[in-house]
C-alpha cells in the first residue's frame, strides 16, 4: 500500500472538493441543419470580439403551468387572481446560485469577473469574449453562414458546457441561432442583413391572409354570409348582441410586424359600408422597435392583414379602442420575443439576446433602421392580444421555442389572452412544405412528415383555427372546418408535451377517431401538446384594402374575431367589478364550457400529400373545442369570479 505525504493527500483533497469544475463538457445546444436560405461559408479570425449572452435558468420553471393553471382552471380557488408583473419576475428570476454559478464558472475559465456583467432582468450574463477564449470554452468552432442575399451570421452547429453548469444555463448566444452579431460588425466582409424570408412581416414570409380575387358585392344581407362574410354574419353566428361599457378600462392589442401596415382610407372605406359610425375612428398605434404603419408600399401583400385585423376588431368591439402594437422597423422588421419585449420585457439586452434569424435587433445599424433604444417594458399586457402571424416549429431551437413559450405563460399569469392563428396550409407547413425523416423541411412528396406551427404549438398560448359557412349554407346552420382557399392549421407539436388542460380532450380524439397515420407522420403518443384549440370563421372576409373590397381567407381572420369575443366577454366583467379571463386554454376544455362551442364535426385540414385531420365529435385537431356561442360563454365566464 502507497501512503501518500500529507501535502499530497491535501492536494487530492482539494481536487474532490474542486470536482464539479472538471465535469465533462456535454452537448448543450445542436442545429441537426443550417436553417432555409444559409450556408456555412467560412471559419472566423479567433482575435474577433463576440459579444456573448449567457442566458440564465430561470427559477422554479417546473412550476410554471401549474401556477398558471392556478389562476386559470376555473375549478381553481385562485381563479382569476391574476399576478403582478413584480410577482411574476421574482418567482422566475434565476437564483443567487444560478448566478453565482455562471459567474464563477467564467472567471475560472479565465473570463474574469470584472469582464462580466449581470442584465438589469438578472436573466442574462454578459461578456465580450475573442473567438478562441469561446472556442475553449464552449468546445466547438465558429464560422460564418451567408444567405443568398449577401447577409452574414456568426455562430456554431453546437457547443458543450460542463455538465455541472447544464442546470444553470439555458441558453447561449450566439451559437446555434445564428444570432451571428459581433461587437465590431466592419469584422464581417459583407454587412449583415436579414433573409427577408425569415421576416415575419415579410410578403414572402406566407403569414398574411389569402385571396381568391373575387370582387364582392357591399350590398349584402344576413343571407349572403355563405360567400360574403360581414361583421353582422359573425354577430349571428356567434350569437353577439353585446355594447362595450368599460372601454376605458379595457384593452384589445392586435400584433402587425412592419412592413404589414393598415391604411386609414381603408378603414373608412370598410366602416362606411358595414360600422358607419366608426368612419375616422383610428386604432391606437404603439410603436415596438420603431414600428410604423409605413405608406410606401401598398396593395393586397401589405395591406391585407393589418386591414382585415383592424376593420373586424374594431367593428366588433365598438367603440372599444383598440391597441395597435405595431412591431419592427421597415429595415430589419421583428419577431415575436421583440412585441413580447415590448409587454414584458423579459427578452431585452443590450444589444440583442433575442433570435435575430427571426427577430429584429435594436437600435438597428443598418441605414435607415430604428435607432432608438430597444422597446422594452413599454406597455403593459393588453388582456387580449391577437396575432396572425407564425412559422414553422422546425425553424427555432427547441430552447428557444420553451424560452419563449414560457413568456406566454407569465403574461397569461398577469391576465393576458394570447390568440395565435394557427397557419392556413393544414397540417404542412408555410409554403406547404413539410419534414422530412431526418427532420429537415421538403415539399412533398419528398416531405411527408406534418410541420406544425409556432407558437401554436405552445401550451401556454391560445391557437385559433379556421371554419368556413359552407355553399348554400346559412349563419344557423353548423359551420365546416375551412377547405375554401386555406385549410385549417392543427396538429401535434415536435418540441412541447401536452398541458395537463387537453389530456382529455386529445386522449379521447385519438381513441375514438384514431386518424389513419403512423408516428412517421405525427407523434401520435398522446403525450405532445395538440392543436388548435378553438376556431372560428377564416372564409370570404369583405375587406376594404387598398382601395378596394377583396374576399379575405384565412385563420389570419379568426384570430382577431376570436380577440373580439373574449374582449366584449373581459368588458362584462370589468363593467361588474372582476378582472379579465386571462388565459382561456383550462376554462374552455373544461366540462363545464363544453356546451357554450358549436362543436365542428364535418370537413378536414388537408397537406403533407394526405387529407390531414378530419374534424369530429369533441375536440380535433382541425377546429379545437369547436366556434364560440357568445352568450353562453359570457354568461359562464360572469359566474368565474
Ligand atoms: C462589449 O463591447 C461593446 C462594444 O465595445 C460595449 O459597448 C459593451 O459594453 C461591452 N460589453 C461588456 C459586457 O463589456
Ligand atoms: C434529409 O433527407 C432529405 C430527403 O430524404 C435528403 O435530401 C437530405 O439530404 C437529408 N439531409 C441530411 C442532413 O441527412
Ligand atoms: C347552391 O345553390 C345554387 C342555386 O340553387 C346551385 O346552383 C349550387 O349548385 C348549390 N351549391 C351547392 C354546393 O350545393
Ligand atoms: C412525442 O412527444 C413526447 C412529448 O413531447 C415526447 O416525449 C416523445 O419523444 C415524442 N415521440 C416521438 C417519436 O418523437
Amino acid at each position: 500500500m502507497v501512503v501518500f505525504p500529507v501535502f499530497v493527500s491535501a492536494i487530492l483533497a482539494s481536487f474532490v472538493l474542486a470536482e464539479p469544475l472538471l465535469s465533462p463538457h456535454v452537448v448543450h445546444e445542436k442545429r441537426a441543419r443550417d436553417p432555409l436560405g444559409w450556408s456555412r461559408t467560412r471559419r472566423i479570425d479567433p482575435d474577433v470580439i463576440l459579444p456573448m449572452r449567457f442566458g440564465l435558468t430561470q427559477n422554479n420553471m417546473d412550476t410554471i403551468e401549474d401556477m398558471l393553471m392556478d389562476v386559470s382552471h376555473p375549478e381553481s380557488p385562485n381563479y382569476g387572481k391574476h399576478w403582478t408583473a413584480a410577482k411574476v419576475v421574482n418567482h422566475f428570476a434565476p437564483s443567487p446560485a444560478t448566478i453565482s454559478a455562471v459567474k464563477d464558472w467564467l472567471h475560472s475559465e479565465g473570463i474574469h469577473s470584472s469582464r462580466q456583467r449581470l442584465s438589469p432582468s438578472k436573466i442574462w450574463v454578459e461578456v465580450n469574449a475573442s473567438v478562441a477564449e469561446v472556442e475553449r470554452l464552449l468546445k466547438t468552432e465558429y464560422h460564418i453562414w451567408a444567405d443568398n442575399e449577401g447577409g452574414e451570421r456568426v455562430g456554431c452547429h453546437e457547443y458543450s458546457i460542463p455538465e455541472h453548469m447544464r442546470d444553470h444555463i439555458d441558453i447561449i448566444k450566439p451559437t446555434v441561432h445564428l444570432t451571428g452579431r459581433i461587437a465590431n460588425p466592419s469584422q464581417l466582409r459583407k454587412r449583415q442583413i436579414k433573409d427577408s424570408n425569415h421576416r415575419l412581416g415579410s410578403v414572402n414570409s406566407g403569414n398574411g391572409p389569402k385571396t381568391n380575387g373575387q370582387k364582392p358585392s357591399t350590398t349584402l344581407t344576413l343571407a349572403d354570409c355563405d360567400q360574403f362574410i360581414t361583421p353582422v354574419c359573425l354577430q349571428a353566428l356567434y350569437n353577439i348582441h353585446y355594447r362595450p361599457l368599460s372601454t376605458k378600462r379595457n384593452t384589445f392589442g392586435i400584433v402587425e410586424f412592419t412592413p404589414q401596415a393598415f391604411l386609414q382610407p381603408d378603414l373608412d372605406m370598410f366602416f362606411k359600408n358595414f360600422s358607419p359610425s366608426q368612419v375616422g375612428q383610428k386604432p391606437i398605434l404603439v410603436s415596438i422597435d420603431g414600428g410604423v404603419a409605413q405608406t410606401t408600399n401598398t396593395g393586397f401583400d401589405f395591406n391585407g392583414e393589418s386591414d382585415l385585423d383592424l376593420e373586424y376588431a374594431m367593428a366588433l368591439t365598438n367603440p372599444q379602442p383598440i391597441t395597435l402594437l405595431q412591431t419592427g422597423d421597415l429595415v430589419e422588421g421583428a419577431g415575436f420575443d421583440n412585441w413580447l419585449d415590448a409587454v414584458d420585457a423579459s427578452f431585452c439586452t443590450f444589444e440583442g439576446g433575442d433570435d435575430p434569424t427571426q427577430d429584429g435587433i435594436y437600435p438597428d445599424p443598418l441605414p435607415g433602421g430604428f435607432t432608438g433604444p430597444e422597446s422594452c417594458g413599454i406597455i403593459k399586457p393588453p388582456h387580449v392580444v391577437s396575432i396572425s402571424y407564425g412559422q414553422d416549429e422546425v425553424t427555432i431551437t427547441p430552447k428557444s421555442a420553451m424560452r419563449q413559450c414560457a413568456e406566454y405563460a407569465k403574461i397569461g399569469m398577469m391576465g393576458t389572452t394570447v390568440l395565435y392563428s394557427s397557419g392556413d396550409n393544414g397540417v404542412a407547413g408555410f409554403g406547404n412544405v413539410c419534414l422530412t425523416s431526418n427532420g429537415t423541411e421538403a415539399v412533398p412528396p419528398a416531405g411527408t412528415r406534418f410541420n406544425p406551427t409556432f407558437p401554436s404549438g405552445c401550451p401556454f398560448v391560445t391557437s385559433v383555427g379556421a371554419t368556413q359557412i359552407s355553399p348554400n349554407k346559412t349563419v344557423h346552420d353548423p359551420e365546416s372546418a375551412c377547405e375554401q382557399v386555406i385549410f385549417s392549421g392543427g396538429g401535434f407539436s415536435n418540441i412541447f408535451g401536452i398541458p395537463s388542460y387537453q389530456k382529455k380532450a386529445v386522449a379521447g380524439f385519438l381513441k375514438n377517431h384514431p386518424p389513419p397515420y403512423t408516428a412517421a407522420q405525427f407523434n401520435n403518443s398522446g403525450t405532445s401538446r395538440a392543436f388548435p384549440d378553438l376556431s372560428a370563421n377564416g372564409a370570404n372576409y369583405v375587406v376594404a384594402i387598398d382601395g378596394g373590397f377583396f374576399l379575405v381567407f384565412g385563420t389570419s381572420a379568426s384570430a382577431p374575431t376570436t380577440g373580439s369575443i373574449i374582449t366584449l366577454i373581459n368588458d362584462a366583467r370589468l363593467t361588474i367589478g372582476k378582472g379579465p379571463v386571462g388565459f382561456i386554454n383550462p376554462a374552455i376544455y373544461s366540462d363545464l364550457f363544453r356546451f357554450a362551442f358549436n362543436d365542428i364535426t364535418t370537413g378536414g385540414n388537408q397537406g403533407c400529400g394526405t387529407p390531414g385531420f378530419t374534424a369530429t365529435t369533441g375536440w380535433d385537431p382541425v377546429t379545437g373545442v369547436g366556434t364560440p356561442n357568445f352568450e353562453k360563454l359570457l354568461a359562464l365566464w360572469l359566474l368565474l369570479p
